[in-house]
């Protein structure tokens, strides 16, 4: 590392391990729940398993996403952050008001909003928390030495992010209205502004393992944006198909989602172009496997999993059923999981100092977590097509279908098992490197 504050990306970091490991017990928990060995259904019932898993997943790619930008930042303003103290406090607080809000949870005090369940009196508190995230990163941006693209479209989707959970916070009687403003959060996150922080963590990782012009990738990065916001502003309209709006939403949203995967398809030439065309070849090629990884797998994720079921002829058949769970899985992991796992990668061996680029425990992480999670996404896909047709061509009960669908679980033990050998073997070796030391500074 080139400045002894990054070193605060490291704590990020191991909170990030820690809220993802939580995570997967609780898809665990699920899982298990849907083959019928339901030991823990009085304590944790699949509804809040159910909330726990998907909000654990956003928090801790968040504190990714901030780890990241402390990581990042400081180097490309080219000086310290402004506050290594405040940005301990705000890790803290935001480890506080995560566990608060999980352990409400159990307690059932939480909203019935999938991604949003969070109560709005521990909102606030998030705004507060996200406040203080922006204040620094901002003021060591604008006060370092240049302002780069890369380090701007990486702070710009972070702004946006916290403006974006404000339309959320809004009480509303209407269902529909609720519903409405839900999506400018969930949908203008995941298909908005979250692709341009995964936009500015590749062009910096890109930019640093393929050691290609940053005028070169950050030109492409200006597309990316450019593709992200005319497909998916508008694109948001894919959940407005039948939620009692307008019907003017079926062709807008079918339209401008339907244009989405351009975007990701962009992303995904861009890292592999730049891959190719690298004359430099660094040595930390572990980075490099989940940087190009997460923009192909980002690709087939979002876009093409998500592209099967964004025309509203198609939707009108799968809206609420496993197929939206197959795609959920793909695209969050090959977009958001991959790019944070890449950055840690990437910056473990700088801020320890230890150079373990070829650690066989790394690559065995890499193809074990990948192929047990695309096994994950096949189980789900199956399971989702096959109660399509039962449920909704068939017209059979609900809940029998759900019966006849439960060995696919089996199969998605098996892969989901696969897939947390992987991610144990990353965090043994995010332990294995130890902890950041300032004999790792670069002078
Ligand atoms: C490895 C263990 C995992 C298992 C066993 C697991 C299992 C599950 C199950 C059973 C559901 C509920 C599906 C339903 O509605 O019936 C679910 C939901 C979800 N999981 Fe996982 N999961 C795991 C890991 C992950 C990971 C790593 C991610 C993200 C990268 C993830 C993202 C999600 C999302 C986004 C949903 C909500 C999907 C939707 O809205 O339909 N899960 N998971
Ligand atoms: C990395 C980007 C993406 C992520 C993480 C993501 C994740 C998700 C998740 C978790 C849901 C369930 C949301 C909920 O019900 O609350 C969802 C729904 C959906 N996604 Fe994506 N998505 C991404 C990109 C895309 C793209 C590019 C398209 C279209 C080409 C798309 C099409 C859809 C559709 C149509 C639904 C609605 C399913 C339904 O309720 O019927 N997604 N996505
Ligand atoms: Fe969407």
């Amino acid at each position: 590392m080139k400045y002894k504050s990054q070193k605060v990306a490291y704590w990020f970091f191991a909170l990030c391990m820690l809220l993802f490991s939580l995570q997967i017990i609780y898809g665990f928990i699920m899982g298990f729940d849907r083959i019928g060995i339901q030991g823990l259904h009085e304590i944790v019932p699949f509804n809040v398993a159910r909330a726990v898993h998907t909000n654990l997943l956003v928090v801790w790619l968040l504190t990714g996403f901030m780890g990241a930008a402390y990581y990042i930042i400081p180097e490309e303003a080219q000086r310290e952050l402004i506050s290594v103290k405040w940005a301990y406090v705000q890790l803290i607080s935001l480890a506080v008001v995560g566990v608060v809000a999980i352990v409400g949870f159990h307690f059932n005090h939480w909203e019935g909003r999938k991604f949003l369940e969070i109560p709005r009196e521990l909102d606030f508190l998030v705004v507060i928390n996200v406040l203080l995230f922006l204040g620094l990163i901002l003021g060591t941006l604008f006060k370092g030495k240049r302002q780069t693209t890369t380090a701007l479209v990486l702070t710009m989707g972070l702004l946006f992010a916290a403006l974006l959970y404000l339309p959320g916070m809004i009480w509303f009687d209407s269902q529909v209205m609720d519903s409405f403003f839900r999506w400018w959060v969930v949908h203008l996150w995941v298909e908005g502004v979250w692709e341009l922080i995964m936009g500015g963590i590749l062009s910096y990782l890109l930019i640093k393992l393929t050691g290609v012009d940053r005028e070169v990738i950050e030109k492409w990065l200006y597309v990316i944006v450019g593709l992200t916001f005319l497909s998916g502003v508008l694109g948001t309209g894919h959940h407005y198909y039948y939620i009692g709006v307008n019907k003017i939403w079926l062709i807008v949203g079918g339209i401008f989602s339907a244009l989405e995967p351009l975007a990701f398809l962009a992303m995904a030439l861009f890292a592999v172009n730049m891959y190719r065309k690298g004359e430099k070849s660094h040595p930390n090629k572990i980075a490099l496997f989940w940087t190009i990884g997460s923009s192909i797998v980002s690709f087939v994720g979002a876009g093409l999993l998500g592209f099967a079921h964004t025309l509203p002829q198609t939707n009108l058949y799968t809206h609420g059923t496993l197929v939206t769970a197959m795609h959920g899985h793909y695209a969050f992991w090959g977009a958001y999981a991959m790019i944070v796992l890449a950055i840690i990668s990437y910056a473990l061996p700088n801020l320890t100092g230890r150079k373990r680029y070829q650690s066989a425990t790394g690559m065995a992480a890499f193809w074990l977590s990948n192929i047990g999670m695309l096994g994950m996404t096949v189980a789900f896909g199956v399971a989702g097509i096959v109660q399509v047709y039962l449920e909704r061509k068939m017209k059979m009960e609900f809940m029998v279908v759900q019966n006849e669908i439960s060995i696919h679980f089996v199969v998605l033990l098996i892969c989901a098992t696969m897939f947390t050998t992987g991610i144990g073997l990353f965090i043994y070796d995010f332990v294995k490197y130890g902890r950041p030391s300032d004999e790792a500074l670069e002078v």
